[in-house]
């Protein structure tokens, strides 16, 4: 067994990251720039043939220097798990989804710590980063890989590191993020740190795995709860006939003790909609019904219909009615400037108004086409935004507020506009055809 610390030191040791998405490619580029040889793996052969080609699959990801790594043999990358071996340091990078039951589907966990437990030698570091529940490393992971009869802190090192990313944000990037970092025991602490501490700006370590855990949940719960707050203050103050975005702004000014957050038509994105839940269902194991949690779910997820009531209002101010109505909608990125779509409101908003017979269509400058979800059958393409289209419509619905959108424009041409996002503030003309919701 070499000396695994010596190696993570001079870089001679090779970075394993298994699940080359949103999380794992990013964190393949930073372990590549610190000067690691790296080895990316993926179950998807469409990933790995379209990183060998030099083909994008994530907007926001750059191709040109996994080709670098490639073509210096710095980086391979392959469907071939048995190559785990190889790797000194392994880093789980695999989807946390739920299932229908909305209880933590974690068979992709479970099957990637398999397969490094099939291939675990003596001095590798394994690091998950998927999102999960306290007790994850230890309960489920560890049995499996110490049933090599190899000894953890000892023979292998196992560590739990939460990913924070903010897709679109151009301030923070993997690199110079905060990482936290907790061990099973101090030496697999200090050899998770030190990898990190090659490539993070900052690493936090923690006293353990469980609190490395919590950690992540803590925040998105946090973002959760906030979000369904200020959408739940948003419906009241509509009907007080306050704007709840000038409240915001107006409170913002306060110099503590005071975080803005923002509504919109519902909650998306890979994170915030589902981490909680996975905490909701730990807790069961302790009798304890984590209740903020419960009613942010119920907040946020009511958001959908309570759009779809302003829709269906405005429209009948207008003597019109929802079923034959044309209905375009601006967005279906679950945030601005982003090409993820993955729990989207826009989706649930749009099957709503089918529902009920409305013709849907939709424009997104990020999101060319639609594939069929999980919970939506849509398979369409975004229509080009043209004056044209907007005057044919009897609504358009403004669901993410792109930057890319003109929406002096938009209100100029169009019949009616809903604005979930508070998008149309510095619109001067047409105010009459805006309905806030
Ligand atoms: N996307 C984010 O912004 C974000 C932020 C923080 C944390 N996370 C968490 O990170 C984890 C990964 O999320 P993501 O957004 O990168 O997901 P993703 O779907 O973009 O990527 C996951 C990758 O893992 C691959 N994969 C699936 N099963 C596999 C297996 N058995 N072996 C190897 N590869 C496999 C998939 O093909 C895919 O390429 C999740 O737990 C998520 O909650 C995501």
């Amino acid at each position: 067994m070499g000396d695994l610390l010596a190696e993570i030191q001079n870089k001679t040791a090779t970075v394993g990251v298994i699940g080359l998405g949103y999380v794992g490619l990013p964190l393949l580029l930073r372990f590549g720039d610190a000067g690691f040889p790296l080895i990316g793996f993926d179950v998807d052969s469409r990933k790995i043939n379209a990183l060998l080609h030099g083909e994008k699959y994530i907007k926001h990801i750059p191709i040109e220097p996994i080709q670098q790594f490639l073509s210096r043999q710095q980086l391979e990358v392959t469907l071939d798990f048995r190559r785990v071996r190889e790797a000194d340091c392994i880093v789980i990078c695999v989807p946390t989804p739920l299932t229908d039951k909305m209880e933590p589907d974690l068979q992709y966990i479970v099957k990637t710590t398999e397969t490094i437990a099939e291939n675990l030698r003596p001095g590798q570091l394994v690091v998950l980063e998927s999102t999960t529940y306290p007790g994850t490393t230890e309960e489920l992971m560890l049995p499996r890989l110490q049933k090599t009869g190899l000894q953890v802190g000892r023979d292998f090192f196992l560590a739990f590191s939460p990913e924070r990313e903010d897709p679109g944000n151009r301030n923070y990037h993997t690199g110079n993020i905060p990482k936290v970092v907790g061990g099973v025991t101090p030496a697999c602490l200090e050899r998770a740190q030190a990898l990190y501490e090659h490539a993070i700006t900052q690493v936090i370590p923690v006293s353990s795995t469980r609190v490395a855990e919590l950690t992540k949940l803590l925040e998105n719960i946090y973002r959760s709860v906030n979000i369904a707050l200020v959408n739940e203050l948003k419906v009241l103050a509509l009907r007080m006939g306050i704007d709840i975005w000038e409240v915001i702004e107006a409170a913002s000014t306060k110099p503590f003790g005071f975080t803005p957050f923002f509504p919109g038509p519902g909650l998306g994105g890979h994170c915030i909609p589902i981490d909680p839940f996975y905490l909701s269902w730990k807790a069961r194991e302790y009798d304890f019904p984590t209740r903020f949690i419960q009613l942010a779910g119920e907040v946020n997820v009511s958001m959908p219909y309570y759009v779809l009531d302003r829709v269906i209002e405005a429209l009948n101010e207008r003597q019109k009615c929802l079923k034959g109505s044309e209905i375009l909608v601006l967005g279906v990125a679950y945030k601005k400037d982003i090409d993820d779509d993955r729990e989207s409101p826009s989706y649930a908003i749009m099957q709503l108004l089918l529902e009920r017979g409305a013709r849907v269509h939709y424009n997104d400058p990020h999101i060319p086409r639609l594939k069929p979800g999980r919970k939506h059958a849509f398979a369409q393409e975004s229509v080009p935004l043209t004056q044209e289209i907007l005057e044919k419509m009897d609504a358009v619905m403004i669901l993410t507020d792109h930057s890319a959108y003109d929406y002096s424009w938009i209100v100029r041409h169009a019949r009616l506009v809903i604005d979930t996002r508070n998008a149309t503030k510095g619109v001067q003309d047409g105010r009459e055809k805006i309905v806030k919701a």
